[in-house]
C-alpha cells in the first residue's frame, strides 16, 4: 500500500469491479473520514449490504462493537466503553502487574525466547481476566492462540478473487479455519460460563454484555450476539496489545540506546518497587515515546475502512455516495511528506518540554492533524486507547525494569499484514538480567527536552 501512495499520491482510486476504493492517504481526506458523523461516514454501508472490505472482519467478529454500525453500535458503546474507562484502572493494573510478573519470572531463565508468543499468552491472560472475570488455563490459551492466528489469516481471504467461491470447496485451509472458527467459541464459552460463577474484576462487564436488553424491545440480546460481543473484545483487545508490545520490544531490542534511557527511566519511577502501579505511567516518559514510536511504525491495525453514505468531497475529490475509504496508518505514518526520516526508530520525536505529546496530532489543526491515528479517531476511536496504552506501559515497566531484550537474527522481524499487524511466527530475541546500579550510581535525570520531529 506505501508503494501505491509513492507512486500515485495521497488519493489513490482502484479500479476495481464494484464500488469505488479510495486509498485515502491525505491527512484532511482521514479526518473527514474519521471524524464525520454517520450521516455522511459509516463502517457498513448505506444498504446494509457490506462491501468486501467491510466484511473482513465480519467473519471473525460477528455484530461486535467493532464491526456494528447504527443503532445497535450505540447501544454497545454504551455497554462496552464504560467497563474500559480510567476508573477501573487500579483494579485492571493489579492484573496487569500479575501477569506481567509471571513472564518477568519465565524470563528471568534468560535465553532466547519466542517474545510474541509470551505477550501473546500474557496479553490474553490479561483480557480474559479484565473482561471475562475468569482465569484462562494453559491448554486454552494455545487453542485460542493458534485459532486467532488462523483467523487473523482467514479475514484477508475475502481480497482475493474468487474467495467467495473458494470458501464453498472443502479446501484444507478452509476446513481449518472452520475448526479454528469452532475452537474459538469452545473456548469462549467455558470462558463466559466459568465468568458468570466467578466475582473477578472483568465480571461486572461480561455480566453488563449477558444481560443486555434491547433498549426498545426489552428482549435479550441473546447468546450469539453476546458471544460476538465477547469475541470482539478478545480480538480488539489481545492480539492488538500483544503485537504492540512485541514491535516496542523488537525495536528497543535493535536501538540499546533507546532501551538503556528507557530502562533508567523506569528504575528512577519505580525506585526500589518491582512493580508499577497506575501512579507510575505519567513519569514513564520515555517509555511512553517508545511505544508511541512502536504503535507509528507498526500500527497494531494497520488498515481501517469507512464508507460514504452520501456524494462527499474528500480530500478536495469529489466521490459518489458508497465509496470506500481505505485508511492505513501504516501508509500514513511512513509518508515522508509527513514525518521526518519517517522509517526512523525515533522516540524522541515524541518528547517536548519533558513530557510524552499524548497524541498530539489530535489537537493540531493544520494539515497533519490526522498522520497519526493508530487508535483510529471521532465517534468510532478505540474503546479500549486508555486500557491499552496502560497495559503495554505497566507491562513494558515490569518487564524492562532488571532485564534487556536483544536482537538473535541479524535480519529484523517481518510484519504480516493480516487484520492486525503481527510478526512472522517464531521471531525470537535474546533475554537477559541487567543487575541495579549500587543506588549512588543511578544517576538519571529529567528527559532532555527534545524537538518533535515535524516538517513545518
Ligand atoms: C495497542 C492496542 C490497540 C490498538 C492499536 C487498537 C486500535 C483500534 C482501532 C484502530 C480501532 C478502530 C477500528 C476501526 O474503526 O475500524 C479500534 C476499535 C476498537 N477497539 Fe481497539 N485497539 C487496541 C486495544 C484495544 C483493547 C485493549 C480493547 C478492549 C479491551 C479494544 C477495544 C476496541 C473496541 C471495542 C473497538 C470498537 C470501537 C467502536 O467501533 O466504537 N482495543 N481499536
Amino acid at each position: 500500500m506505501a508503494g501505491y501512495r509513492e507512486q500515485f499520491g495521497p488519493v489513490v482510486r482502484f479500479a476495481l469491479p464494484g464500488r469505488p476504493v479510495v486509498l485515502m492517504a491525505d491527512p484532511a481526506g482521514i479526518r473527514t473520514a474519521l471524524h464525520s458523523g454517520p450521516d455522511t461516514v459509516t463502517k457498513g454501508c448505506p444498504a446494509g449490504a457490506r462491501s468486501v472490505y467491510d466484511r473482513l472482519p465480519l467473519r471473525l467478529l460477528g455484530q461486535g462493537m467493532l464491526t456494528s454500525s447504527g443503532e445497535l453500535h450505540q447501544r454497545q458503546q454504551r455497554l462496552v466503553a464504560p467497563g474500559l474507562g480510567p476508573h477501573r484502572m487500579a483494579e485492571f493494573a493489579h492484573v496487569f502487574a500479575e501477569e506481567a510478573a509471571a513472564v518477568a519470572a519465565v524470563w528471568d531463565r534468560g535465553g532466547i525466547r519466542d517474545v510474541h508468543h509470551d505477550l501473546a499468552a500474557l496479553a490474553l491472560a490479561v483480557i480474559s481476566r479484565t473482561v471475562f472475570g475468569s482465569r484462562i488455563r494453559p491448554g486454552e490459551v494455545e487453542i485460542l492462540d493458534a485459532a486467532l492466528a488462523a483467523g487473523n489469516q482467514w479475514s484477508v481471504r475475502p481480497l482475493l478473487p474468487g474467495a467467495g467461491a473458494l470458501d464453498l470447496l472443502p479446501l484444507p485451509r478452509t476446513r481449518g479455519w472452520l475448526r479454528a472458527h469452532r475452537e474459538i467459541h469452545e473456548v469462549l464459552d467455558l470462558l463466559i460460563a466459568r465468568g458468570r460463577r466467578g466475582s473477578g474484576p472483568g465480571s461486572d462487564l461480561l455480566d453488563r454484555i449477558l444481560t443486555a436488553r434491547d433498549p426498545l424491545t426489552g428482549v435479550p440480546v441473546g447468546p450469539a450476539q453476546a458471544r460476538d460481543e465477547a469475541v470482539t473484545l478478545l480480538v480488539a483487545g489481545h492480539e492488538t496489545t500483544a503485537n504492540a508490545l512485541f514491535w516496542c520490544l523488537e525495536l528497543l531490542a535493535r536501538h540499546p540506546a533507546a532501551q538503556d534511557r528507557v530502562r533508567a527511566e523506569i528504575r528512577r519511577v519505580l525506585g526500589e518497587r518491582i512493580s508499577p502501579t497506575p501512579a507510575d505511567l505519567p513519569g514513564l516518559v520515555h517509555t511512553r515515546a517508545a511505544l508511541y514510536e512502536a504503535f507509528r511504525l507498526y500500527p497494531p491495525v494497520w488498515l481501517i475502512s469507512r464508507t460514504l453514505v452520501r456524494p462527499c468531497a474528500v480530500a478536495g475529490h469529489r466521490l459518489p455516495a458508497g465509496t470506500v475509504l481505505l485508511l492505513s496508518p501504516w501508509v500514513t505514518h511512513r509518508d515522508p511528506g509527513l514525518w521526518l526520516e519517517p522509517a526512523a526508530f525515533r522516540p524522541e520525536r515524541w518528547i517536548g518540554a519533558g513530557r510524552t505529546l499524548a497524541d498530539r496530532t489530535a489537537s493540531d489543526a493544520g494539515r497533519h492533524e490526522r498522520r497519526y491515528f493508530p487508535f483510529a479517531a471521532g465517534p468510532r476511536r478505540c474503546a479500549g486507547q486508555f486500557f491499552a496504552e496502560s497495559e503495554c506501559l505497566l507491562t513494558l515497566a515490569t518487564l524492562l525494569r532488571d532485564r534487556a531484550v536483544s536482537p538473535v537474527d541479524r535480519r529484523p522481524a517481518t510484519p504480516v499484514p493480516a487484520f492486525t499487524l503481527r510478526p512472522h511466527a517464531g521471531t525470537r530475541l535474546r533475554v537477559s538480567a541487567v543487575p541495579s546500579l549500587p543506588a549512588g550510581a543511578r544517576a538519571v535525570g529529567r528527559p532532555a527536552v527534545e524537538i518533535e520531529g515535524v516538517q513545518p
